[in-house]
């Protein structure tokens, strides 16, 4: 019986539907299946056509997690046609890679000869491999047939040699015009990050930055799904969700994950803000544990005694921060006094921000120092929204705090509706940040 456009299910279709949710929803593993790949068409497009046009390569770069390997899994997809086949090869860069190493990755993913005497094109250099190598074996393919070799994980690459080279190589390749396209893949702010010696080729390789996705897409990544299994999500569900996630399809992925699934525990084919929030307790417990035991060094304990640095963080991660995400400890000051319900200037927390950059609680954060005051940021990417969610979790903040400092709703329309009073989470009445701000929140500021 069908409810709106929702095919009611049968007793037999809850343990179906949760089976598929696992399939569905995978905060672990890139995207491999282009219907599953939610946004980012700009993009698609932009690398698309970069495989088009002859004697162009491309740098795809972006945070950790921002989605750069399902990308780079899923662009070509539609490219094949009945004139021209893609032959795609994807290998990741490790730490002891060389030039050499790595395009020997490559070759061994390369047949040659004929059915009888098959080999692999590593086998026929048994000398160390060349950019000229790079460029004869990349030029032996029939015409029909278009090489794509996407090198990801690239920053993980130490030998500078092998950057030098590699940058080399791609000269070369575009040069000679190879119908051949190199993709680099690899978390870095900048491309120079990526490829240090990247003068020569800034003509031939296209940049491709990878933002955080914008709420719409999030709220595609749950939507899509839920749909796959004959579900819907309430508005307001999916609206938690891609504001917890910030921009981060992991979070899209985990959040949305249990929330789907406390929805089928429920027996209801609709998820429901109830949802999102039962589902929290299960989603913090698997996120990934680097982020978690950054949390639990960050904010222990010495001898049992409290400490006020889960609330710090908290602060730190409410705090409105610059266009490139950094903060002072000053910035601070204003989130942590709402979350303490009294007034706390700077020197009273300035050293609990300058341990969370030291090994010893972290480091959590990043420090510059300019004209003798600091600049802080958040190393991890997946550590802010971690830090939201969990704080809300243990009680560190309330709601109220969280949405006065970061607009909630109002955030899509830009309006900033100030509140008629703030609680903090200790009960008290916290004090009344100065301003009405009129502000997009931050979290959502970073995606665009
Ligand atoms: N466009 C998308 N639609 C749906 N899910 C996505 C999309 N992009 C990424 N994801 C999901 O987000 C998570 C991270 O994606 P991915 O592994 O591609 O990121 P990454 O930038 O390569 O990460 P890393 O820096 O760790 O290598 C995965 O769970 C993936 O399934
Ligand atoms: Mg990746």
């Amino acid at each position: 019986m069908a409810k709106g456009n929702i095919i009611r299910f049968g007793p037999q279709d809850w343990e179906h539907a949760r089976n598929e949710v696992i399939e569905n929803f995978t905060p672990g593993t890139p995207i491999n299946e282009a219907e599953l790949f939610a946004g980012r068409q700009d993009t698609v497009r932009q690398l698309q056509d970069t495989v088009l046009e002859p004697g162009r390569h491309a740098i795809i770069f972006g945070e950790r997690g921002v989605g750069k390997t399902s990308i780079a899994n899923v662009f070509h997809r539609s490219l094949n046609t009945e004139t021209r086949r893609l032959h795609v090869i994807r290998i990741n860069a490790d730490a002891a890679d060389t030039f050499d190493s790595l395009w020997r990755k490559v070759f061994r993913r390369l047949k040659r000869g004929d059915d009888g005497t098959v080999v692999w094109a590593d086998q026929t250099h048994p000398q160390p491999i060349t950019p000229d190598d790079v460029q004869i074996e990349m030029t032996d393919f029939y015409p029909h047939e278009t090489p794509i070799v996407i090198i990801d994980e690239f920053d993980r690459i130490v030998d500078n040699g092998c950057r030098v080279l590699f940058a080399d190589a791609i000269k070369t390749l575009s040069d000679h015009t190879v119908n051949c396209t190199v993709i680099v893949v690899g978390v870095a702010e900048s491309i120079v990050d990526l490829l240090r010696e990247h003068a020569s080729i800034t003509r031939a390789l296209v940049q491709v930055p990878m933002r955080r996705m914008t709420a719409d897409e999030i709220r595609d990544i749950v939507g899509v799904r839920a749909k796959r299994l004959r579900m819907s999500v309430e508005s307001e569900a999916l609206w938690r969700l891609s504001f917890f996630a910030a921009g981060l399809p992991y979070y899209a992925h985990l959040m949305g994950k249990h929330a789907v699934l406390k929805a089928i525990e429920a027996r209801s084919q609709i998820v429901r803000v109830s949802h999102v929030q039962e589902a929290m307790t299960a989603g913090l417990n698997e996120v990934d544990y680097s982020v978690r035991d950054a949390y639990a060094r960050a904010t222990r304990r010495a001898y049992r005694n409290e400490n006020i640095y889960p609330q710090v963080l908290a602060a730190a991660a409410l705090t409105e921060h610059d266009g490139v995400g950094r903060f002072g400890a000053s910035d601070v000051a204003e989130p942590l006094s709402a979350i303490m319900g009294q007034t706390y200037k700077t020197p009273s927390f300035s050293f609990h921000v300058k341990e969370m950059c030291e090994n010893d609680r972290g480091p959590v954060f990043r420090k510059w120092e300019f004209k003798k005051t600091y600049r802080f940021a958040f190393i991890e990417p997946l550590m802010k929204p971690y830090i939201i969610m969990k704080s809300l979790a243990d009680g560190v903040v309330t709601e109220d705090i969280i949405n006065h400092f970061t607009s909630k709703r109002q955030t899509e329309l830009s309006i900033w509706m100030p509140q008629p009073s703030l609680q903090s989470a200790n009960g008290a009445q916290a004090v009344r940040p100065g301003r009405a701000r009129r502000r997009p929140s931050d979290l959502f500021q970073q995606q665009e």
